[in-house]
């Protein structure tokens, strides 16, 4: 699944939603291939959008999951504004980076102004939903969002390695809505899946009355 920009990169998606904390609303704003969306475990509710048509029919038919869908061409920013959020909502924003940041010229048939960007920002840092946004550091990003979480990565683009930034309204989270991708690189996130599953297999195999036993004493952990 090749998008401009898509978060479909080997480690990428994994880094996001390494950082997502339990919610029970998920809102992609700037939906692209939805390589979010479509990696992440649904939430309860689970909202797309993009001002491209095209966008929004390839994510209609890739996502495919019992849990309610919504998807809506139109402005992610507009959409935003429209609704009232709340703790249990998380937003996902991966919004065309602003042009000053970046090497080449537009990539998407819809672009934003640095106006928009600056209503974007506006909207996120008053917001009470949990908020994530991807970017290239900018003097407007780190003005307006300097009370927010960041961190700092490489990443691979068509353009070669590049600086990214993550900004969060929220300190890293002690809990995860999904602990599929956990660990830093490949490795790790092998080892632990190793883990998980060698250690469900013992727990599986015991004794009925023992498992509950060991299973309780977990609880407590
Ligand atoms: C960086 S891409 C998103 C890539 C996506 N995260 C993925 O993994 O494929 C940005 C997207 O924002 C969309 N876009 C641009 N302006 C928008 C707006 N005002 N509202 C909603 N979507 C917009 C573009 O069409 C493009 O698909």
């Amino acid at each position: 699944m090749t998008w401009p920009g898509g978060k479909n990169g080997a480690g990428v998606y994994q880094r996001i939603i390494n950082h997502m904390p339990p919610h029970k609303t998920y809102i992609e704003p700037f939906l692209g291939s939805g390589a979010i969306l479509r990696n992440k475990r649904p939430a309860q509710i689970n909202i797309g959008i993009d001002r491209s048509q095209k966008a929004i029919e390839l994510c209609k038919d890739l996502t495919s999951t019992p849990n309610h869908n919504f998807f809506y061409c139109r402005c992610g920013i507009g959409y935003l504004n429209s609704r009232t959020l709340s703790s249990d909502d998380l937003v996902f924003c991966d919004p065309p980076y602003m042009k000053s940041t970046r090497k080449g010229g537009d990539l998407y048939d819809f672009e934003m102004s640095d106006n928009a960007h600056a209503r974007l920002l506006a909207f996120l840092v008053t917001t009470p939903a949990k908020v994530m946004i991807t970017g290239y550091r900018s003097d407007l990003y780190d003005d307006v969002l300097s009370r927010f979480h960041r961190i700092d990565y490489q990443t691979m683009t068509r353009a070669g390695m590049v600086d990214e930034a993550l900004w969060m309204n929220f300190a890293p989270p002690t809990q995860l809505h999904d602990y599929s991708f956990l660990g830093t690189d490949y490795r790790e996130r092998e080892r632990i899946k190793r883990k998980k599953s060698r250690w469900k297999n013992k727990i599986a195999n015991m004794d009925r009355l023992e498992r509950l036993a060991i299973m309780e004493a977990l609880q407590s952990v």
